[in-house]
């Protein structure tokens, strides 16, 4: 028998499973062969997203913050990962309430529901005593996640990068418009960039059982460190362009950050000056994907994606 047809009976139930990592776990799983239901607040939008695959998931409506709907949810789910999002506080949805409470009310419930297995997607940096609401709050999520459900694995990716994300994609885009480009301070910051399919494809092994004994908590980063200047250089010699850098203060930055937070779809955050304020990269004593088996992309092959598909998008959109 096909070992992808004993994972049938197997039910994993993905909340973020429409997002930019959750969507990859998804189809990861599918392919592994596990029955899996993608949940979300928006489940018309899982349609669209896995159009082009073979195998559909479920799709579920539920809500992290109340309670009573993710119960349908995690019903007869062996694993569940939490790959739920919050960039940008607003009303109710603070990042404790999102990355601690409803974390910790997720990883609870399903351990009442006889789960097995609990994912849950953290980053790289995460610090119950940093000063930064969003990168405490990650930490604290962490800690309430592994004591609410004992054995949860933590994942912590660096930042990740694909054909739609929001990190290479922008600074592709802007390389090729900006004279000058502005570094995070004096772009000193040392990053690690991860492949977002790497990191899908290590929480799907993860799931299926390939796990480093007794380490409940990975941290993925992709092949190569670069400070957030060489990383600059490097994609702009990868597209064949000059690049002129300009420092520029992190307090700038915030401020820059706070009014672009009004936007619909902030192009920058807060938070993600914050992060950019300390190295991001995997510790060199936590298990990652090489642990997993899992040969990282290059960012350079990410490049190409991006390339492609701009090239692609250019040929289609009318003239
Ligand atoms: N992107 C990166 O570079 C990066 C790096 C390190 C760590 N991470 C972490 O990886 C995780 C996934 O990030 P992402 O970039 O993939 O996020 P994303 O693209 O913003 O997707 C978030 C997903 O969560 C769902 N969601 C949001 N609020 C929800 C709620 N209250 N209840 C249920 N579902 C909800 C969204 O669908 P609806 O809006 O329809 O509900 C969507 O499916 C996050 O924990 C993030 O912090 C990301």
């Amino acid at each position: 028998m096909d070992p992808a047809d004993l994972n049938m009976e197997r039910i994993v139930t993905v909340f973020g499973g429409t997002g930019f990592l959750g969507r990859r776990i998804v189809k990861r799983l599918l392919e592994r062969g596990f029955t899996v239901r993608a949940a979300s607040r928006h489940p018309a939008r899982v349609g669209p997203v896995f159009s082009s695959i073979a195998r559909m998931p479920e799709a579920v409506e539920a809500d992290i913050l109340n309670a009573s709907s993710i119960g349908s949810a995690i019903a007869g789910s062996e694993a569940i990962v939490n790959a739920v999002s919050l960039y940008v506080e607003q009303g109710v949805q603070t990042f404790e309430r999102v990355h601690v409470k409803a974390a910790a009310d997720l990883a609870a419930a399903s351990r009442d529901g006889k789960v097995d297995q609990f994912v849950q997607i953290s980053g790289i940096g995460s610090d119950p005593q940093s000063d930064s609401n969003y990168i405490r709050a990650r930490g604290r999520g962490e800690i309430a996640v592994q004591s609410a459900f004992p054995g949860a694995f933590i994942v912590r990716p660096a930042v990740m990068t694909g054909p739609d994300d929001a990190f290479l994609t922008t600074i592709v885009r802007l390389i090729c418009l900006l004279p000058v480009y502005p570094l995070f301070g004096d772009g000193g910051t040392r990053l690690q960039p991860v492949y977002v399919e790497d990191v899908a494809e290590a929480v799907s092994r993860l799931i299926d059982g390939r796990s480093h004994k007794g380490s409940p908590a990975f941290e993925f980063g992709g092949p190569r460190i670069y400070t957030y200047k060489e990383l600059l250089r490097e994609i702009a010699r990868q597209l064949e362009t000059d690049i002129r850098l300009m420092p520029m203060p992190f307090a700038a930055w915030n401020a820059l950050a706070g009014v672009a937070e009004l936007l619909p779809a902030a192009p920058i955050t807060r938070n993600q000056v914050d992060l950019m304020r300390h190295d991001n990269v995997a510790a060199i004593d936590a298990p990652g994907l090489k642990e997993l088996d899992i040969e990282p992309w290059d960012i350079n092959e990410v490049i190409r994606l991006i390339e492609q598909r701009r090239d692609a998008g250019s040929r289609t959109s009318p003239a």
